[in-house]
């Protein structure tokens, strides 16, 4: 066993396992992506498919995640490779799209602590016009030296010095403190969203079923976001499952981790939405809806500017937990499999990542990237920006997931998972042969009849 091995960091409680687990589910997935993709697919009707695809497909590949991970104690590919040597490329597959992910999710957490510092000293400025507040940070009127440099390397830089510290005093320490606030936090912001007069329509928005509304695109939206917001399909649950003990089981552990994270989606579907309908601002702009609109709801409610501040608080929290974990997955990775030293995997792999995410935010106003360059051979290629979240969350994160389920299910096989989950081998309520048919049939069919819709559909 290699010193690296000997030296694997654990998890010292069971609580803190499963928040650290959560912190890494909700983040800005839950809060920036969700209300806006529920707000464009018909809202009540997303929220039904939504909820769907978790229960059936996303609970069951996190669970296989779990099992992978704590049967071998290893990162992604070491896991698959102790399992079936010809199989560790699934493993590869998810780190590198974890990377990817990582690459943007780190411009926009630096955006999150732009708009805390903002709504802490010009507020007054941000309120004057929002969008254009917004295009600025992106570089509308040059180069964005804030959106794009200062603030995504603080984040990152955060973000590695928890990762240096290890598993035990890094991630869960942070997130048994931070994982409590959030909660409470979105708790009290969605309450005030709720109450703000004019927001029952939102919240009727929220609950109206309306079957027109459904195509398969909304299937494959839904079914990208719930394996992007359950941080499924890149190796980063197997990670952290093993960093777990032998005892607990790992079956309660999908299921709380699942529906905390389906609770914090919904909470923020029903602060966002309500106050959007409340305000009767325009909810446009993708990834501007946290941004740029609900600035204009913050301006038009009474204390909006101490929301408006919890609300960010509340965004860093959640994208700074997740954002810990999956360069977690890709330093495991490095330093198990390619015998790389801790700290310094982290410093080469950020500054790396750091360089590409900058084009992310480039790409958003300050390039002109889309319909310039993109498109000379004559095909229009979508803005960078769009391309690496189109990639990921319709590509490669449901083929991750994908050849994760077909691993369990046919290669290393449902029984010995399920031996792996409980330390009896029996689910509740008889679940077993359940989870064993979705494994093995079920989840991977519907995802692969997704990806081939998702394929035929396009970029719409
Ligand atoms: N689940 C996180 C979120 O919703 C993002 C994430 C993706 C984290 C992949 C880890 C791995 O924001």
């Amino acid at each position: 066993m290699s010193a690296s091995l000997e030296n694997r960091g654990q998890f010292g409680s069971k609580l803190g396992f499963i928040l650290s687990a959560a912190g890494s589910a909700v983040g800005l997935g839950n809060i920036w992506k969700f209300p806006g993709k529920a707000y464009n697919n018909g809202g009540g009707s997303f929220l039904v498919i939504y909820i769907l695809m978790v229960a059936l497909i996303g609970t069951t590949v996190m669970l296989a995640e779990f099992t992978l991970g704590r049967k071998t104690q290893k990162n992604a590919v070491g896991a698959l490779r102790e399992l079936n040597a010809k199989y560790s490329w699934v493993g590869g597959l998810g780190i590198l799209t974890g990377f990817i992910i990582l690459c943007y999710y780190c411009q926009v957490g630096g955006w999150t602590i732009k708009y805390i510092i903002a709504y802490l000293t010009e507020s007054t400025t941000v309120y004057a016009d929002p969008t254009a507040y917004f295009l600025n940070m992106l570089g509308v009127n040059g180069f964005p030296l804030e959106g794009a440099i200062i603030y995504p390397l603080i984040f990152l830089g955060l973000t590695s010095f928890i990762i240096s510290r290890g598993v035990a005093e890094g991630i869960e320490k942070l997130s048994k403190f931070l994982m409590p606030l959030l909660f409470i936090l979105l708790l009290g912001l969605m309450i005030r969203a709720c109450t703000l007069p004019g927001a029952g329509e939102g919240v009727a928005y929220m609950l109206h079923f309306d079957p027109s509304t459904i195509n398969g695109n909304s299937f494959l939206v839904a079914l990208g976001q719930a394996f992007f917001s359950l941080s499924l399909g890149m190796g980063v649950m197997i990670t952290y499952a093993s960093y777990l003990s032998k005892d607990d089981n790992l079956v309660t552990n999908t299921g709380v981790v699942c529906v905390l994270d389906t609770c914090v989606a919904l909470f923020a579907g029903f602060m966002i939405i309500p106050a959007v309908f409340a305000t009767g601002i325009d909810p446009g702009m993708g990834g501007g809806f946290a941004f740029a609109t609900l600035a204009g709801v913050f301006m038009s409610i009474p204390g909006g500017t101490i929301f408006g501040l919890l609300f960010y608080a509340l965004l860093f929290f959640a994208a700074i937990t997740s954002s810990i974990s999956i360069l977690e997955g890709t330093v495991a990775f490095l330093v198990e499999e390619k015998g790389m030293e801790r700290k310094k995997t982290v410093v080469y792999v950020s500054v790396v990542l750091f360089i590409i995410g900058i084009f992310y935010t480039l790409s958003q106003a300050y390039l002109p990237i889309k319909g310039v360059w993109w498109s000379l051979s004559g095909i229009e290629f979508p803005i960078f920006g769009d391309f690496m979240e189109y990639l990921t969350d319709r590509l490669l994160l449901p083929f991750g997931a994908f050849f994760t389920t077909v691993f369990v299910g046919w290669i290393w096989g449902t029984d010995n998972a399920i031996k792996e989950a409980t330390s009896d081998g029996k689910f509740k309520f008889g679940l077993a042969p359940l989870w064993a048919f979705l494994v093995k049939f079920a989840a991977p069919v519907a995802i692969l009849c997704i990806i081939v819709a998702g394929l035929l559909l396009g970029m719409s």
